[in-house]
């Protein structure tokens, strides 16, 4: 059995407000625990989403009430409310700019209100940006002009990797996470699994993802899980939206790297727990780890799955490594023994920490 620290995920879609029958506060901290995170960063575009004072208050309150793991939640950029910002920043722990289309219409796509963003948000705290294609430009020229740290969310191209390398050499603020999918899967993935294994950014060729892999040890600061549940009714709809799940499968697939020589153990704590802290400024937990077995093979399984939506793209896959247990502050919250699912989570609700 290996003892590792307690993961942090910088990335996670909670669904709260406005979207609780994909995922709420409760099912997603209970799918957080079973993949190995103890603090994970719920992102802004709910519904509404958190981009006023009233709504982040309420949010917090609701979180508060219901988690089973510690949470922070991302303040988003909205040009209406784009004055609001100062008021949001204590509430939350970075602020998220989405400068591409994706799920929801939180969008940014004027300078001026990006300038207000990096005029007014305080230098303490990060800004990420979900920056596709040439828009990883945009995010790198105002790192450089404004001198303060960008982070680039779930990084997927050759050519953004590279780009960001670049801009690292040259001393620029800029850290970037890649996720699983995008490490795991190729546009093939996408072909056979429609869309279930549609997200933003989409998957790519082999060629990038080799890209992502060949940059894991140096450009790559975190391996995050962008956990982006929808109900399986609404993904086999006519209009599906783009995401997948991702918080329970992230642990065992980096694992599975390990085992196969792919990158060290060492490696996999600074992606997803060292980094992740120094990048947000995230307190320690003390007495905080999990356990797990290395050697153990499972296949990936909807019906292993704490998360709402109750399935996975990577369903039917063999994985080498297990999680076991999952201690926070001294507490067993995990135990993965239990036959029964419902057995296994130990936390109560509300036992997590809400951050700042
Ligand atoms: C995310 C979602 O569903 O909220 N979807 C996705 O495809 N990744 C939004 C996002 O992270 O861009
Ligand atoms: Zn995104
Ligand atoms: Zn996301």
């Amino acid at each position: 059995m290996l003892k590792l620290p307690g993961l942090i995920d910088v990335h996670t879609h909670l669904r709260v407000p406005g979207g609780e029958h994909k995922e709420d506060f409760q099912t997603g901290t209970a799918a957080a625990l079973a993949g190995g995170f103890t603090l994970i960063l719920a992102m802004p575009n709910t519904s509404p989403p958190l981009a006023s004072a009233g709504v982040m208050r309420e949010t917090r309150q609701k979180a508060q009430r219901a988690s089973h793991c510690d949470v922070g939640l991302f303040a988003g950029a909205s040009p209406g409310q784009r004055r609001q910002l100062a008021d949001l920043a204590p509430h939350a722990v970075a602020l998220k700019i989405y400068l591409n289309e994706t799920f929801g219409p939180l969008r940014v796509e004027d300078l001026v209100t990006l300038l207000t963003c990096f005029q007014t948000w305080p230098r303490s705290k990060v800004i990420a940006m979900h920056a596709e294609g040439p828009n990883v430009a945009v995010g790198i020229g105002l790192a450089a002009a404004y001198q303060r740290p960008v982070h680039f969310c779930h990084v997927s191209r050759q050519a953004e990797i590279e780009l960001i390398a670049v801009a690292k050499r040259q001393g620029l603020p800029v850290t970037c996470e890649v996720t699983p999918h995008h490490l795991f899967m190729t546009a093939a993935d996408a072909d056979r699994l429609g869309p279930l294994a549609d997200m933003r950014p989409t998957l790519a060729t082999a060629a990038d993802v080799d890209a992502l892999w060949a940059h894991l040890d140096t450009t790559v600061d975190c391996l995050a899980t962008d956990h982006a549940p929808h109900a399986l009714a609404e993904k086999q709809s006519a209009n599906p939206p783009p995401g997948v799940p991702g918080l329970e499968t992230a642990l065992p697939l980096m694992l599975t790297a390990v085992h196969a020589g792919r990158l060290s153990l060492e490696r996999l704590i600074e992606l997803m727990v060292i980094n992740p802290r120094r990048i947000f400024n995230l307190p320690e937990q003390p007495d905080t780890y999990i356990e797990v077995d290395p050697q153990a093979q499972t296949t990936i399984s909807n019906q292993e799955l704490h998360t709402r939506c109750g399935w996975t793209p990577f369903a039917g896959m063999t994985v080498t490594g297990r999680l076991q247990r999952v201690v926070l502050r001294g507490q067993t919250v995990y135990d993965a023994s239990p036959a029964e699912l419902k057995n296994r989570l130990l936390a109560r609700p509300g036992s997590g920490h809400v951050l700042p």
